[in-house]
């Protein structure tokens, strides 16, 4: 990548403005993973080091009119000063560069304080549309800017791509390690090489099952989309999530894989069910037995085998999205064996997406996969091979 990195530069009597993404899931004002703070340690370990300060933004959430207390990144500060043994200061300021920011970041600058958060980006309506001066009124608060949200790098925001217009952007090193990891995958693969998609809907994936059919030489498909592309073939799914409107698109999919001769494997059976419940009352379905009043809920275990043996000899693997809905117990295995096989197989291998760099981490897999990524859309949409604006407007080296 001919990306600046905050390598290139020197932080020694400067403050760093650096864009993380702290969209962290919460519960009731507790986080529940702090996965993406720690993703952030290095970066800001790196510029202190240097000799500089670092000033944190970040969005939280999908706050829908401004300032709104469910949405603070407080708690997240608290996180972070925990995580770093080093005091953060918070700038509690609804406006995020109000006035009382702009003097807690004064104040900030003179002290021997070296780390600061300000509050949500979102809380101003500015930072989605990138219009107005919120940009402006971020960049001055800092001398460089560093991008190290690579979650969000597919969003072109007042926070992570406005504020270039203003202060020199230069990479993160959560973000180079991220292109790096992901960048290798398509450079130069070894092969076999094997993506299973998993997930609720065709629709989220369609540009990635595009580019990926060709580059890969195995798709392996799961979770509920595969009732999408099994129905497209005639068979009856009964109450599963299909969507209707998607069937043509399917079938153009799975002939744009027959012509670029990849393998393309569907479930062969599945777990179904007649409610949406975590129940033990379950059958296993080849998929031209699934009745009129079933849903799938998960792949079933002639499936798993059939994957597993491909996923047995591949060389990279990239994953995204379970195989079934794996938050309910009776309907995890899929997901759980898919994840076992993917860590057996030794491959080069990366999860990419919320869902199932969770499932990963519940299952404890964490360890045996080579990158899990911090990005939700932002993987997806590199999968697709779009440019992330979050990365095309940091400086060229
Ligand atoms: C994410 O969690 O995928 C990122 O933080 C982006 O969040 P958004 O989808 O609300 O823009």
């Amino acid at each position: 990548m001919n990306k600046k990195t905050i390598r290139d530069m020197s932080f020694q009597g400067k403050t760093a403005l650096v864009r993380v993404d702290y969209n962290v899931p919460m519960e009731e004002g507790v986080i529940t993973s702090d996965k993406r703070i720690t993703a952030s340690l290095p970066t800001i370990q790196y510029i202190l080091d240097d000799g500089g300060k670092v000033i944190l933004c970040s969005h939280l959430g999908r706050p829908k009119d401004g300032a709104d207390p469910q949405f603070s990144l407080k708690p997240v500060a608290e996180k972070l000063s925990e995580l770093l043994s080093e005091n953060v200061v918070f700038a509690d300021d609804d406006e995020v560069t109000g006035k009382k920011a702009n003097e807690i970041v004064k104040q900030f600058k003179a002290s021997k304080d070296r780390v600061l958060l300000l509050q949500n980006t979102r809380f101003r309506p500015e930072e989605t549309k990138n219009a107005g001066d919120f940009a402006k009124q971020l960049a001055a608060y800092g001398d460089v800017f560093v991008n190290d949200a690579f979650g969000t790098a597919h969003r072109a925001h007042s926070s992570n791509v406005g504020v270039c217009a203003y202060l020199e952007g230069v990479l993160g090193l959560l973000m180079e390690k991220e292109v790096s990891m992901l960048s290798k995958v398509f450079d130069n693969p070894q092969r076999p090489f094997v993506a299973v998609l998993g997930g609720a809907k065709v629709s989220d994936k369609i540009g990635v099952v595009k580019n990926l059919i060709q580059k890969v030489d195995t798709i392996l498909i799961g979770g509920a989309m595969a009732y999408t592309f099994l129905s497209a073939q005639g068979y009856n799914m009964g109450k599963s999530l299909v969507e209707e409107d998607k069937l043509d698109l399917a079938r153009e999919l799975m002939q744009e894989a027959k012509e670029a001769k990849i393998k393309f494997l569907l479930p062969l059976d599945i777990k179904t069910t007649k409610v949406f419940e975590d129940t033990s009352e379950f059958a296993v379905r080849k998929i031209d037995e699934v009745q009129d009043d079933e849903m799938g809920m998960d792949i079933g275990e002639e499936t798993v085998a059939r994957f597993a043996a491909e996923l047995k000899n591949a060389k990279t693997v990239i994953w995204n999205g379970p195989m079934g809905v794996f938050e309910f117990e009776h309907f995890a295995q899929g997901t759980i064996q898919v994840a076992n096989a993917i860590a057996e197989s030794g491959a080069y291998s990366i999860v990419g997406g919320g869902d199932s760099a969770a499932a990963v981490k519940k299952l404890g897999f964490e360890s045996r996969i080579s990158h899990i990524s911090t990005g939700g859309g932002a993987t997806l949409e590199y999968l697709e091979g779009i440019e992330l604006p979050g990365i095309a407007a940091m400086s060229e080296k």
